[in-house]
């Protein structure tokens, strides 16, 4: 049987590229959507969870992280499976979000893309292989609509090299003013927003007389509709706990 999806966020930009995608899938289907603000779609659009009808295998939100615990306790009541695709969590909501994952399974990433799970790996490695004698510094670049900054994605990169540091970066967003000279525990973080660009990120480790970039581009949405896809699939009937882009190509 399909994998009967319930989108949050339906009638948004990702909310589009994942029905348009489902429409030719015969592995998933979209059965309802639940948004803020809905749009006449080819499925029924709900303002709420409690009004939803039919049955649901998984969730995928591409919302906000407005009403975040309306859709966990929804997952949890119905014991289903939710691929949180949303960013900018509160650390409040990433407790809250951990807290449900000991009774749901949760798929969290801040970026569906396969490439830049791969960067991830790549940062990681090239932290651990040039250490403290290059600095690093992200660079993230997205449309003029987006809303939360720095990117989820450019907070994950970040996360992932500061594990090849135990930790011990700080993030220094942006700088402004007589900041004086860079310390060696930042990891510096600039948001660059613009036109229509889906998303690029870069990061720079600066060593003495040498450069290194790592860089993705996503050319459109796609990319991540379909990590969603693919993510939905992947949680249907997984027993709770959190899950990530890593589990899924490791299963894959
Ligand atoms: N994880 C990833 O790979 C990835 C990729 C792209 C976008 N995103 C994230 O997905 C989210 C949506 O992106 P978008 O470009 O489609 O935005 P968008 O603004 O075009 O769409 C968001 C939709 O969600 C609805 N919405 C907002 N709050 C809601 C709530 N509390 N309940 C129900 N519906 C709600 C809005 O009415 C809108 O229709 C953002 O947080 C974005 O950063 C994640």
């Amino acid at each position: 049987m399909k994998t009967r999806i319930l989108l949050c966020g339906a009638c948004g930009k990702m909310g589009g590229n994942v029905l348009t995608l489902l429409k030719d899938d015969n592995e998933a289907v979209a059965v309802c959507g639940v948004d803020l603000y809905p749009k006449h779609l080819d499925v029924p659009v709900y303002t709420q969870f409690a009004d939803v009808q039919e049955e649901v295998d998984v969730i995928i939100d591409f919302s906000s992280p407005v009403g975040l615990i309306d859709r966990l306790e929804y997952a949890k009541t119905h014991q289903i499976g939710i691929v949180l695709a949303s960013t900018g969590f509160t650390d409040a909501d990433l407790k809250t979000v951990e807290m449900y994952s000991k009774e749901i399974a949760i798929f969290k990433t801040a970026n569906l893309s396969l490439g830049v799970n791969l960067m991830q790996a790549l940062c990681k490695t090239a932290a651990e292989v040039l250490g403290e004698a290059f600095d690093v510094e992200i660079i993230e670049r997205h449309h003029n609509l987006k809303k939360d900054a720095p990117s989820g994605t450019a907070l994950m990169l970040a996360q992932s090299i500061n594990q090849a540091f135990d930790g011990q970066k700080r993030i220094v967003n942006g700088r402004d003013g007589i900041v004086g000279a860079r310390e060696k525990t930042e990891i510096g973080m600039h948001a660059v927003r613009g036109g229509t660009i889906v998303g690029e990120h870069e990061v720079m480790f600066a060593g003495e007389d040498e450069i290194i970039t790592i860089t993705h581009s996503a050319r459109s949405k796609r990319v991540f509709a379909t990590g969603a896809i693919r993510a939905a699939k992947f949680l249907k009937g997984k027993p709770a706990g959190m899950y990530e882009m890593k589990d899924l190509l490791s299963e894959e």
